[in-house]
């Protein structure tokens, strides 16, 4: 007999077929008929057990099963009577595999600590697991773009001798006889190394910020895509992000409908920021605010609370670019028109997301590089290798970092970071 998936149900109408998965659910009709809402990774369908049909034996069987229990069950899957695109499945025999003990998530409400403390468990919920369906196909479709554009994946190391996001987030780890090792805080710097090899390359992977925040868009280990091209300056550079973020928006819109109507995620609302995003000057942007009656100065960074206003009159995503220097890190690029500024872009979502990305043309420059690592107090012997690539063929470039989570929850509309990824680590957890 054919095993099958419960997504493949519609292609296998009246023939008696297996599927294996969990019990997510089960009622009772009356003493000859109950419910089982069975679930597999691919699926829902509601499994109907009516006892003259099965005979008393195998009903038996049925009535023992508990929620989360797992089964393989034998039927005929049949289209509803009454609603359009709905499948059941008539249960004819059922194989138990485990019979799960009172299952701790029920239907009452949960505080969010014991769900989280519950993790391994509460991915098991619709809404848990559309939230992964969705980050599944964020990260295909940013691989998919970057590899029909010519990048090259090129793995960057996670253990590293220095720092490339300021030194106040370093994981610190004991490295051998050498001393402290960090744990990568973007793969960046090693990509402008692979770049000179390979024109164009991303990595993509977990990257590490000792991040004092608790706020619901910051994790202490997350995701990053960083992206990196030779002979591409800051403008193109934020003409790829944007045709990259476009690209993926479209492939989630078309992939994962289910989810996002599982997730409630407002569909029109999300197309809208599939069109010409805003690109504005950190100076336009300071200007924009005051006007909005923020006490700000032209030299500050913003916070939750700005970021949200930036993009509260737009319904695409708003580059904020060219920055004062002194708030921005020190591989930057310098702005020819105007020295106190640099080249980088932060990409700021919509509905209150924040920011999704951070980029910018690089300093090419050996002379520049090297004050800059100077005056951060950095010690010149960790950056004496990307030192090297300014005094090898230096060319023109840029790159960006995507935060993986930070995309997926504006997708999703997911109003915390933490759903967004299997097992989140946070400033006060770890477990499991
Ligand atoms: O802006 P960031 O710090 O940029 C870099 O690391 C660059 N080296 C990237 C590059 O040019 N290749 O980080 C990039 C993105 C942010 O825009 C944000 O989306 C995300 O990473 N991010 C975080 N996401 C979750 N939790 C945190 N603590 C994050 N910190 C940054
Ligand atoms: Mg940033």
């Amino acid at each position: 007999m054919k095993l099958i998936e419960v997504k493949d149900i519609r292609d296998n109408i009246g023939e008696e077929v297996r599927i294996k998965g969990w019990v997510k659910n089960y009622r009772k009709g009356s003493s000859k008929l109950r419910f089982v809402i069975f679930r597999d990774g691919s699926g829902i369908v509601q499994a109907v057990a009516f006892k003259p049909e099965m005979g008393e034996d195998k009903f038996e069987k049925v009535k023992q099963i508990t929620i989360e229990s797992s089964l393989e069950i034998i039927g005929i899957p049949t289209k509803h009577p009454k609603k359009e695109d709905v499948y059941e499945f008539q249960l004819t025999d059922l194989n138990i595999i485990n019979i799960a003990d009172e299952y701790p998530i029920g239907k009452k409400e949960h505080g969010v600590d014991f769900l989280l403390s519950n993790r391994h468990l509460w991915l098991r919920s619709p809404s848990q697991n559309a939230a992964l369906k969705i980050r599944h196909t964020v990260y295909h479709a940013i691989s998919e773009y970057l590899n029909e554009n010519g990048f090259y994946r090129f793995d960057s190391p996670i253990l590293t001798p220095n720092a490339s996001e300021g030194t106040t987030t370093l994981f610190e780890v004991p490295y051998f006889d050498i001393g402290p090792a960090f744990l990568s805080q973007s793969g960046q710097l090693y990509l402008e190394a692979g770049i000179m090899s390979l024109g164009k390359v991303y990595d993509f992977g977990p990257v590490f910020r000792a991040e004092k925040s608790k706020t619901r868009k910051h994790l202490t280990e997350f995701w990053m895509m960083d992206a990196e091209a030779a002979f591409v300056e800051h403008e193109e550079n934020m003409d790829i992000q944007e045709e990259l973020i476009r690209f993926v928006i479209r492939k989630v819109i078309e992939r994962n409908k289910k989810e996002l109507e599982l997730l409630k995620r407002d569909v029109e609302q999300l197309k809208k920021a599939d069109a010409h995003f805003i690109r504005m000057t950190h100076r336009e942007v300071i200007k924009m605010l005051k006007d909005k009656g923020i006490d700000i100065d032209y030299h500050d960074d913003f916070g939750a609370a700005e970021e949200e206003m930036i993009t509260e009159d737009f319904d695409v995503p708003v580059f904020v670019e060219k920055w004062p220097k002194e708030i921005k890190s020190f591989y930057m690029k310098r702005d020819k028109e105007d020295p106190d500024l640099v080249l980088g872009a932060d990409l700021i979502a919509p509905e209150g997301f924040g920011e999704i990305i951070g980029g910018s043309q690089r300093e090419d420059d050996h002379e520049i590089l090297l004050n800059r690592i100077k005056r951060e107090g950095y010690d010149l012997k960790d950056y004496q290798w990307f030192l090297d690539l300014r005094k090898y063929g230096s060319v023109p470039h840029s790159g960006f970092g995507i935060g993986l989570e930070r995309l997926i929850q504006w997708i999703s509309g997911i109003k915390h970071i933490r759903e967004v990824i299997p097992f989140p680590r946070m400033i006060n957890r770890i477990n499991p």
